[in-house]
């Protein structure tokens, strides 16, 4: 009986400490020995903390089967990604939609995309080259956001949501921020006044973006979805989905990348010698933007869950039981990446040692569709702002993470910039 007390109690406490930082609470729970994984009771659930390359393989690729998505994390997200959005689809439904979404970045329309990112990055030039002439610091953080939301826009609805980003801005931001604190509460509460408001507004202004967009024969996911006749209330979870899970990951990412290479002037040198070269073609940029979602990946675990008992290195998984894999930890393996908490870029230009070593946008059949816009994007930030302007982060501190659903900078993103001479 009293065995039975002490276990509920550890339970409990367990959950509490996970709730108060899921971010950090993958930092305390990691075990020092070589099994590199941690079964948890919490909240009277099993759980698992993975935090090898070896568990990201076997749980995405070797066993897939065996491990769908959570449900547990799902339910957290439902307002955000809509009950059919392509997030929460299973099987067929899914492998339609994202099929749908396949050819969105072949060469021709990533080019046009480029160019979208390209004429974004321009519009601030005359800030930053001011702030460049006064030795003023900038914080570039809300520039980079409303950039990402923006191409998010062009990618969905092939329009341009400047005049609707402040009010697309607060609310996606809100709703990320309380599906984040309900991952971390025990309940999830079926009505909430305040999501309710922010869900109408990304409603409404959804509803009248794609009404005004079908009127014309352009391309985008929102066109490719329409020709398939789905429903409109199907096509609006697709549209909202996306742009969850292409907006806050997106931003955060490049706010990072920017952070990282701002940190190094050799990486800072090296993008600019790519300035001429497309942003297919410019590996090095690529490698600073892949090393630093390596270091800080936006989204920081993979939630899944086992159907029957499994085996991984050795370690029995019971059926039913929660896994969380912990990306940023399976990112930093010494057996995978030597050097492993350093920036070093060129490491990116070889083969890496495990194909389960890299896995920012998770893996598998399920793996992130929108991997190949948010490389676009960054490269092509990367190289407008490095062809311009030497740069170097005005705190020296590292920015402090803050881990809800995806993993942010605390702080703004502050930089002294000075004009290259050759520009
Ligand atoms: C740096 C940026 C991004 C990161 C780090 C990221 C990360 C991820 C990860 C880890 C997953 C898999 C989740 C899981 O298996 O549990 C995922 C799925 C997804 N991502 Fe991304 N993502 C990014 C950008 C984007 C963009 C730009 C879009 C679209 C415009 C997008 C759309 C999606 C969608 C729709 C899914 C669900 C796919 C499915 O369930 O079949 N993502 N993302």
């Amino acid at each position: 009986m009293l065995a039975l007390i002490k276990n509920s109690t550890d339970s409990i406490k367990t959950l509490i400490d996970f709730q108060k930082n899921p971010y950090l609470f993958f930092d305390q729970v990691k075990p020092n020995d070589l099994s590199h994984i941690k079964y948890l009771n919490m909240g009277f659930k099993n759980f698992y903390f993975c935090y090898h390359p070896d568990h990201a393989k076997h749980i995405l690729q070797d066993n897939k089967e065996n491990y769908p998505k959570s449900d547990l994390v799902l339910k957290k997200i439902l307002p955000l990604s809509g009950p059919t959005g392509l997030i929460q689809l299973k099987d067929k439904k899914a492998k339609s939609v994202r099929q749908s979404s396949g050819h969105l970045m072949h060469p021709d329309r990533a080019k046009r995309l480029s160019e979208y990112v390209s004429s974004f990055v321009e519009e601030e030039f005359d800030r930053l080259d001011q702030a460049a002439q006064t030795g003023e610091v900038v914080d570039l953080k809300d520039f980079l956001t409303q950039l990402v939301l923006r191409t998010a826009g062009i990618f969905i609805l092939n329009k341009d949501v400047q005049g609707q980003a402040d009010d697309l801005n607060e609310a996606f931001v809100e709703l990320n921020r309380m599906a984040g604190e309900s991952l971390r509460s025990l309940f999830t509460f079926p009505y909430s006044p305040k999501r309710n408001k922010y869900l109408k507004v990304i409603h409404q202004e959804l509803d009248k973006i794609i009404d005004e967009q079908l009127q014309s024969n352009d391309t985008s996911l929102l066109h490719e979805l329409n020709k398939k006749n789905y429903p409109r209330c199907f096509i609006r979870d697709q549209v909202k989905a996306f742009m969850f899970a292409g907006y806050d990951t997106t931003a955060s990412s490049l706010i990072f990348a920017v952070d990282s290479v701002a940190r190094c002037r050799k990486s800072q040198n090296g993008i600019f010698s790519e300035k001429k070269l497309g942003y297919r073609e410019a590996e090095f940029t690529q490698a600073a933007y892949k090393e630093s979602l390596r270091l800080y990946p936006s989204a920081y675990f993979l939630p899944r869950q086992s159907i029957e008992d499994d085996i991984i290195r050795d370690q029995k998984i019971m059926a039913g039981s929660q896994l969380f894999i912990s990306i940023r930890h399976v990112q930093r393996c010494p057996e995978v990446f030597e050097k492993p908490d350093q920036f070093i870029p060129e490491r990116f230009l070889e083969k890496l040692k495990h194909s389960h070593g890299f896995i920012p946008f998770g893996g598998g059949a399920r793996i992130c569709i929108g991997a190949p816009l948010a490389i676009m994007e960054a490269t092509v930030v990367l190289q407008k702002l490095c062809e311009r302007y030497e740069f170097e982060a005005a705190k020296e501190t590292p920015p402090e993470i803050e881990g809800l659903i995806t993993a942010h900078t605390k702080s703004p993103l502050y930089l002294r910039l000075k004009r290259r001479s050759s520009c």
